[in-house]
């Protein structure tokens, strides 16, 4: 691969891959959705069989997606204005006499905002082969997940590090006005250059550990999808291991993040905690941020214990636990994990914004099903949580989010339904629930349309029911706060 020559060819690709429609939605509309799936499971006979009435789109699709052999005519007509013999001296292909195929892969992808091109290391969902310490991985489930919970509001600059193939760069591309990408990986900053060169957007692209490459500067929102995988302190692919022990990558980038945040800004990062026995997984998380200038929000989303976890690692590594050299592999892991009493490995999403107030900390499970995108969402609750640090909530009236329902459980008993539980669930955002009981719950209705403040309204339910309003507002206030934080309940006057 030569990223100087592949550069050189991107302005006649991208002309070619515009003619032949080689973007997603042409893609889905020309295969159909079933066989669309199958290309999904890597199944190449129902895509192959389809692109033979797709004409050159179809050689493309076989070329790049099937990583097929092809006749180098064939090819040569679907890249055109590009040639075969550029292609292949950039890198891009490599040709054996009549016959060429992929070298990279390259693909069209919806990232929001309309088809983008993608650039990476081909993997072997339809060829078999070696995955090189440089492997540099194109877009999976945690790229993705990363990107559809990125907040996506204007900023002036972007930082993602660790850009691989640049796929959060790219993005970064629809919602900041600057994007800088950093990877320690020197063929994923090429890679990353060309996907950026495709799609005809200006990236920063420099090449460094963390964030040694932009020592002194600081962005408006840094993204990172870091190796993040806990295991020994050793590096068998860069794209997944950090050479840094246990969960050492996470913490590094949660502790030092806060130094490269201008004022307000933002940082969404993919990160993963170890559950160590004795240990509440939320101090250790809590440990990791500085004491002042950080409002956080983390987001457990799942939790694998030690067995599931390797297992999960050594089949992405393609390592078959049947050979007693990988056994031997798990079997260490295994034992290292066993050492640190790892009981488990948490994962899920982190979110900080730069403050000039003491850091405040909201760790926890989200683990339900919901469907909003988190990146909105979070910035809406650090508004939330800033509008609570300048607030007294006892003075301050508020309003029921327009989702927000209470529902009432009733289980059958021997005098009819009997009610087990009763709790406030938000219907947007993450959906979260909180249980109530009677009293609080006239105390939310009561919040009405925000004519009375919380205190007022404590002292009216209080007398109503005949109980203290000091003890009321003693379970009431934390119970406002919490709800406020989630956003199932809102100031009456904008935040
Ligand atoms: C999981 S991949 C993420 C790639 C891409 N950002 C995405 O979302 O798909 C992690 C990336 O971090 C890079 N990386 C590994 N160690 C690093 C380090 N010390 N500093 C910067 N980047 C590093 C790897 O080369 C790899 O490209």
């Amino acid at each position: 691969m030569n990223r100087d020559k592949l550069l050189s060819i991107c302005l006649p690709l991208r002309e070619a891959f515009i003619r032949n429609h080689y973007d997603t939605d042409t893609l889905l509309d020309a295969l159909g959705p079933e066989v669309h799936a199958a290309l999904s499971r890597n199944e190449p006979v129902p895509v192959r069989r389809a692109s033979t009435r797709c004409g050159e789109l179809g050689t493309l699709i076989r070329l790049f997606l099937l990583t097929d052999d092809c006749p180098a005519d064939e090819v040569a007509a679907a890249l055109a204005p590009l040639s075969v013999e550029d292609a292949v001296a950039a890198g891009l292909l490599d040709a054996d006499g009549d016959i060429v195929r992929a070298a990279l892969d390259l693909r069209p992808m919806d990232i929001g905002g309309g088809n983008r091109w993608v650039v990476s290391d081909l993997d072997g969902s339809f060829r078999p082969r070696e995955t090189s310490v440089d492997h540099v991985i194109g877009v999976g489930h945690a790229s993705l997940s990363l990107l559809l919970a990125t907040p996506t509001a204007p900023v002036g600059t972007l930082l993602d590090v660790g850009t691989g193939c640049g796929i959060q760069a790219l993005h970064g591309a629809s919602y900041a006005a600057a994007v800088t990408a950093t990877d320690i990986n020197v063929r994923a900053v090429d890679l990353a250059a060309v996907s950026a060169a495709l799609n005809e957007e200006e990236v920063e692209l420099l090449v460094g550990s963390w964030f040694d490459p932009i020592q002194g500067r600081t962005f408006d929102q840094i993204v990172a999808n870091p190796p993040f995988v806990v295991s020994r302190p050793r590096v068998g692919h860069t794209y997944r291991d950090s050479g840094l022990d246990l969960d050492g990558s996470s913490k590094l980038m949660i502790s030092r993040v806060a130094d490269h945040l201008a004022p307000g800004g933002i940082a969404a990062l993919l990160a993963s905690w170890i559950h160590v026995a004795g240990e509440d997984w939320r101090s250790r998380v809590a440990s990791w941020l500085p004491a002042h200038g950080i409002d956080a929000w983390v987001v457990q989303r799942d939790r694998a214990d030690p067995e599931l976890y390797v297992g999960t690692w050594m089949r992405d590594g393609d390592l078959d636990i049947h050979d007693p050299a990988s056994a031997a592999i798990a079997g260490d892991w295994l034992d290292h994990l066993a050492s640190a009493n790892v009981e488990g490995v948490g994962f899920g999403f982190v979110y900080l914004r730069r403050t000039d107030a003491p850091t405040d900390l909201m760790a926890e499970d989200l683990t339900h099903g919901f469907s909003d995108p988190l990146g909105a969402e979070a910035l809406a609750y650090f508004d939330r949580v800033q509008w609570l640090r300048e607030h007294d909530v006892l003075t301050a009236r508020f309003r029921v989010e327009e989702s927000t329902a209470l529902e009432r459980v009733f289980l059958p008993g021997d005098n009819g339904w009997n009610q087990v539980v009763a709790r406030l669930h938000r219907g947007s955002g993450p959906a979260w629930q909180h249980e109530v009981d009677d009293l609080l719950a006239s105390l939310v209705a009561g919040m009405g349309s925000g004519s009375l403040g919380l205190g007022e309204l404590i002292e009216l339910l209080a007398a109503a029911h005949d109980v203290d309003a000091e003890a009321l507002a003693q379970t009431a206030v934390p119970l406002v706060h919490s709800l406020v934080r989630h956003g199932l309940v809102l100031p009456a006057e904008p935040a």
